[in-house]
């Protein structure tokens, strides 16, 4: 994998290369997650366009060597893309990757051509939310991510997995346990402590589109509606949980591609 410096980040990432000259695409994974979850439908989709699917810092194999907000991995993301030769581009981001896609459509509106949320949402953590953030960096801290993963596994994909699929969900407890204590710790406060874009969103001025698993149990079908009420296009992931490119890479890719087609024009 390609390696980027950026200041106090280490970003190595997937390039997918493309002979085709379509807007790249950029797929940001979520959390406690890395590029592995978004590969094989990231694969599928640079049948048409290159790439980009990187660990975001202190994931997988990127470093981090201080805590990071929503704000600079979208710095991080832009800079990359520019270190790629790449100053324009589609971002799709899951979960909290699409935190850090719209915090990036806010900081640099002028490097997107499309912005996709996947088993995402706009809204911002209520009192709650943010009580449980605290909870889980302290469970980070004191019992390490296999406590973290533990925690989280139940809601992450579709209920029919547990029974239906071992081995992803043996995929997934790899992924999960494998990101290091101190990046949970760094993302649940950087989650934590983010905006809300409800309002923003239906002002972003470039192509939206929203996926999500049918049976995602961490965004409700409704949640995921919600954003596209004045503009966009909502592609829902039969047989998909929270992790719908992971549980379903091809249907994911092709509604992918389905958005890209439907908005060929403004992409381009
Ligand atoms: C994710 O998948 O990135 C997390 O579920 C996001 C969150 O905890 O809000």
């Amino acid at each position: 994998m390609p390696t980027f410096q950026n200041g106090q980040s280490k970003i190595e990432y997937h390039d997918l290369a493309s002979s085709s000259k379509q807007t790249p695409l950029l797929l940001v994974h979520g959390f406690p997650l890395d590029s592995r979850i978004w590969i094989d439908a990231g694969r599928l989709l640079s049948a048409q366009r290159r790439v980009i699917v990187p660990d975001l810092p202190g994931f997988g194999s990127s470093v981090t060597a201080a805590p990071f907000t929503m704000a600079s991995l979208a710095d991080d993301l832009v800079a990359l893309m520019a270190s790629a030769g790449i100053d324009r581009f589609v971002i799709a981001g899951l979960s909290m990757g699409g935190y850090i896609a719209l915090t990036l459509a806010k900081r640099q509106p002028a490097v997107l051509a499309g912005l996709i949320m996947v088993d995402s949402k706009a809204v911002a953590d209520d009192a709650a939310g943010k009580a449980a953030r605290s909870k889980m960096i302290e469970t980070a801290a004191t019992q390490g991510s296999t406590a973290v993963a533990a925690a989280m596994m139940p809601k992450m994909l579709h209920p029919a997995a547990h029974t239906d699929r071992p081995q992803l969900v043996a995929q997934l407890n790899d992924i999960m346990t494998s990101q290091p204590a101190r990046t949970i710790e760094y993302a649940s406060a950087a989650m934590r402590d983010r905006d809300d874009f409800t309002a923003f969103v239906p002002t972003l001025k470039v192509p939206f589109g929203v996926v999500v698993g049918a049976g995602d149990a961490l965004i409700s079908n409704a949640v995921a509606a919600s954003m596209v009420q004045t503009r966009g296009s909502l592609f829902v992931i039969e047989n998909a949980g929270h992790l719908a490119p992971l549980e379903q890479p091809d249907a994911t890719a092709a509604a992918i591609n389905a958005f890209l087609h439907q908005h060929a024009a403004e992409v381009r």
